[in-house]
This record gives C-alpha cells, structure tokens and sequence, in this order.
C-alpha cells in the first residue's frame, strides 16, 4: 500500500498554501540570517543592548523557520533546502556588516514589514483553502514580526 495523503484538502489547494508558507519561510530565513550576522557584527555605544535584542529575535525566528517548513511537509509538499534555493524565493537582501548600528536596526525593521506582508497575503491563501493549521501558524507569526518590528522602532525612538 502506498502512503497517500487525504487530509480533507485537494492537491491543488495543498500546493497553493505550500508555494505560501515556502514565501513565508524564504523571507523568514533571510531576516533570520540578517539578525543573526548583525548580532555579531553591530558596533558602537549602544552595542549590548542592540546585540541582545538581536540575540531574542533570532532564536526566536530560528525556532520558528523549523515549524514553517514542517507544515510545509505536514502537506505533502517538500521543503526548500539550499542557500541559493532561498536566495531565489525571497526579495530581502543580504545585510551590509559595515553599516552603522542605526541603519543596521532600520534595515531589519523594515525586513520585518516585507514578512509581515507575505505572511498577509499568504494568510488569505490558506483561508481560501480551509486551511485552519496553516491560518493559525501564520497569524502568529504575524503578531512575531510586528512585535520585533515594534521593538526595532522603539529602540529607534519611534511609536
Ligand atoms: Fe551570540
């Protein structure tokens, strides 16, 4: 006997969330990265605070791009793997370990409002599917990257 699948979803809808949450993780991943190598490479006054903020959000972010993947294999689909498979599935750019601290908080900051629109619209994806696991997934990253957007504008002074 083979292993199918019958999860309540057709095929069509299962790739259509999966392409989503791929969107998802892309980006995930990258900021992920970003925060980690500004984590080592931030400079300047501020520098302990900044590296521990940055520290909170990229382990929390490293926790999560496992759990976005394994939804993706949750339906049947297969995760992507490989540094330029990544590169090609998202629009953030590598970080700059020469900028100055500020521009450095700045660019992640505006990295996360890039997530948060994709988990958006990936969100209406999965809704249009039924997809309650993934809606439920997504819409708490959702709230993980405004906090860590909020937490960047704050540290920037801003609302
Ligand atoms: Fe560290």
């Amino acid at each position: 006997m083979t292993a199918t699948i019958d999860t309540g979803f057709t095929k069509a809808e299962r790739s259509d969330v999966a392409r989503e949450l791929t969107k998802v993780l892309a980006d995930s991943f990258a900021v992920y990265m970003k925060t980690h190598g500004y984590h080592w490479n931030v400079r300047g006054p501020e520098f302990f605070s900044y590296h521990n903020l940055l520290e909170q959000q990229y382990r929390e972010m490293w926790e999560a791009l496992d759990v976005l993947a394994e939804r993706i294999r949750s339906l049947g689909e297969i995760a992507p793997q490989g540094h330029s498979t990544f590169a090609n599935l998202t629009s953030i750019k590598e970080g700059d370990p020469e900028k100055a601290a500020g521009d450095m908080l700045t660019e992640l900051m505006k990295d996360h409002e890039t997530v948060i629109a994709t988990a958006r619209a990936a969100i209406e994806v999965a809704d249009q599917a039924s997809d309650e696991a993934t809606v439920d997934l997504l819409t708490e990253r959702l709230g993980a990257h405004e906090k860590f957007a909020w937490m960047l504008r704050a540290t920037l002074g801003g609302r």
